[in-house]
């Protein structure tokens, strides 16, 4: 998945103002210091370079995933998504990817409290031809106090949720499951540390009875065990700026991601969800899933042609709708 071409030119006339020594260097301080468990209090992103090297580095991953994430929001045909609330919004990576998904989308409103960052997702922004884009009212405030902000029919904290401290996460996720009329989108690194705050918020979403979307097929007890995370993986094209920076490391990377989705109306759920890469042997195909009844292997043979015609073409992260079990 690709970034729409005026993102990606925009994205290359900021790099323009820096040499590449220069982008790298912060391209590495910046992984280094989002790698460390114990993280400085504060900021993360600390300088223009850095700022930038997001941009050339971190931006196409999480656009690329954002997207992944809202095509499993599957809208009936009366339903329209046409407002955004996105938290920690950095320099407009959420905002792109709905614009992308959801054409019906007219109002945009993005909270990030890094001045630069936010002055550099405008400058971006002054390259769109989308109107929301264009238009969209950048807050530049701390997404722990939201007093003020009105509803939106879809609100998103795309990696950011992990910046704030523990103690504001569940008082921040009560408020924006206040502020969405109809969609919660929560997206973290798939790490162990991302998945266990997507589990928790979770956990927290159903107490306040909302409904699951994506990518659980069920609201029971997560039954991942100690040890394991609930993750996905997106490959992401790099551009020759970012195998620059990389010194000439490989044409992709694969992004991986843990999320949910959950929204103010019940939708149908899948049978089950695929956790891992399909295992395609010859004359059938072992599948991990998640289910309602738990974690299961599930083996589809030659011998019931349809569905294994289906498991052959199934990928990671996708949903299955089942078969008989072997
Ligand atoms: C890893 S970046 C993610 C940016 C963007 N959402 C994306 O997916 O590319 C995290 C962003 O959250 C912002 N942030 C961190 N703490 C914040 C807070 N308390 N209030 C508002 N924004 C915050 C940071 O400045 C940064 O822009």
């Amino acid at each position: 998945m690709s970034l729409p071409e005026n993102l990606q030119e925009a994205i290359a006339k900021e790099a323009e103002k820096f040499n590449l020594g220069q982008i790298s260097l912060a391209r590495e301080e910046l992984s280094d210091r989002y790698q460390k468990t114990d993280r400085p209090k504060g900021p993360l992103i600390l300088t223009d370079a850095e700022r930038c090297a997001y941009l050339v580095a971190r931006l196409p991953a999480t656009y690329a995933v954002i997207r992944r994430v809202l095509n499993e929001i599957h809208l009936s045909p009366s339903e329209t998504i046409e407002s955004l609330l996105d938290l920690g919004a950095g320099p407009g990576s959420a905002m792109w990817a709905a614009c992308e998904c959801f054409s019906s989308l007219d109002q945009i409103t993005l909270v990030e409290n890094d001045a630069s960052l936010m002055t550099l997702g405008k400058r971006l922004a002054l390259s769109s031809d989308v109107p929301a884009i264009q238009s969209a009212n950048w807050l530049l405030r701390g997404m722990e106090s939201l007093n003020g902000v009105s509803t939106h029919d879809l609100v998103i904290l795309s990696y950011s949720i992990g910046e704030i401290p523990q103690r504001a996460i569940e008082p921040l996720i009560e408020a924006c499951w206040n502020l969405t009329k109809r969609y919660l989108v929560i997206i973290e690194p798939g790490t162990p540390v991302g998945f266990e705050r997507i589990r928790a918020i979770r956990r927290q979403l159903i107490t306040l009875k909302g409904e699951m979307i994506a990518p659980c097929p069920h609201a029971n007890i997560c039954p991942m065990k100690e040890g394991d995370w609930c993750h996905f993986s997106e490959r992401i094209e790099r551009s020759s700026l970012h195998r620059k920076i990389k010194n000439g490391a490989l044409g992709y990377e694969d992004e991986k991601y843990s999320y949910v989705i959950f929204s103010k109306t019940s939708s149908s759920l899948p049978e089950a969800r695929v956790l891992r890469h399909p295992q395609k042997r010859s004359g059938h195909v072992i599948l991990s899933l998640c289910g309602k009844e738990g974690l299961r292997q599930q083996t589809v043979s030659k011998r019931t042609p349809e569905d294994y015609k289906a498991a052959r073409k199934l990928e990671w992260s996708e949903r299955w709708n089942g078969c008989e079990q072997t």
